[in-house]
């Protein structure tokens, strides 16, 4: 097994190796910006950052090839608009790096099949399909392989991809117990805030690229004036106070989260500025600020 970033250089090993892989396709929303792209900036200060545009995982779902390499190149020009710096992290495509195609091969083999079978997602996008690919299935394996041929510290990911991590540690550790030290193990970082964007229109499902209406998902290329005016229209419930508890009041508190994340100040900072407001009031104040 050719594994080039085996050796890490002294110098790199001050800064903890930083990975994180981005599927190109759907329309990327406030809730990939929340719980991924931003985290991605964040972590590019303190870490020595690899960020993939993982082409090899979207192919386990059906999709058009032409298509494909339009949203590879989109989704570069969103990494680097959303704050990601060429000079500092390296920004690549996963197809252009044979490595991981070869990694998922070899990690296959220690990899459990009854483990990929409990994979919430695989089961979530398999359902119903007429069609499931054996690329869906071993998903993670690859996943493994982007993570460990890096010799990663530290992937920062979204909450739904926590199995998948978990999975990749027991692939490392697995392969590092049969055949001697190779593989760093990798932790996960996980968003305090913002790591569950919920859908505007329905405050109990998640913002979705693929789910949600036009009206519920705020796109990061959507113009200011949609943005405005997706806010304007946000459910939110049949009371007037604006407080933050998620089960009770699943809108307002989204629309505090937003706000939160999109001006750095604390939810509770937010509650006490908004006492007596009314949820008009407190929309407008989120379009704004995620417009801003
Ligand atoms: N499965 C991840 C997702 O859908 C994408 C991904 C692929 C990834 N390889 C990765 C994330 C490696 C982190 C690290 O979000």
């Amino acid at each position: 097994m050719r594994l080039s970033c085996r050796i890490r250089s002294p110098m790199a090993d001050t800064k903890p190796r930083v990975f994180s892989g981005i599927q190109p396709t759907g329309r990327k929303t406030l809730g990939n910006y929340s719980g991924g792209f931003r985290q991605y900036v964040q972590t590019q200060e303190a870490g020595d950052g690899f960020f993939c545009i993982v082409d090899l995982h979207s192919i386990t779902v059906d999709y058009d090839p032409a298509e494909l390499r339009r949203s590879t190149l989109d989704l570069a020009a969103l990494l680097f608009a959303t704050g990601l710096d060429a000079d500092r992290s390296t920004v690549f495509c996963q197809s252009h790096v044979t490595a991981h195609a070869e990694a998922a091969w070899l990690l296959a083999a220690v990899t459990s099949y009854g483990q990929l079978g409990r994979m919430t997602q695989f089961k979530e996008k398999a359902e119903g399909k007429e069609f499931i690919s054996a690329g869906l299935f071993t998903y993670p394996v690859l996943m493994a392989g982007d993570i460990l041929l890096y010799q990663t510290d530290l992937v920062p990911i979204g909450d739904d991809q926590r199995q998948h991590l978990e999975l990749a540690r027991d692939v490392a550790e697995r392969f590092n117990y049969r055949f001697g030290e190779m593989f760093r193990v990798p932790g996960g970082q996980f968003p305090e805030i913002g790591g569950r964007i919920m859908d505007l229109q329905e405050p109990t499902n998640k913002m979705s690229t693929t789910m949600s209406t036009e009206q519920g998902a705020v796109y990061i290329a959507d113009p200011p004036d949609v943005v405005r005016k997706k806010f304007k229209t946000a459910v939110t419930d049949s009371e007037r106070e604006i407080r933050y508890a998620p089960n009770e009041k699943p809108g307002v508190s989204n629309l505090l989260e937003i706000m939160s994340v999109a001006t750095g100040e604390s939810i509770e900072a937010l509650e006490q500025r908004f006492t007596g407001a009314g949820y008009g009031d407190l929309k407008d104040a989120v379009g704004e600020s995620v417009v801003a």
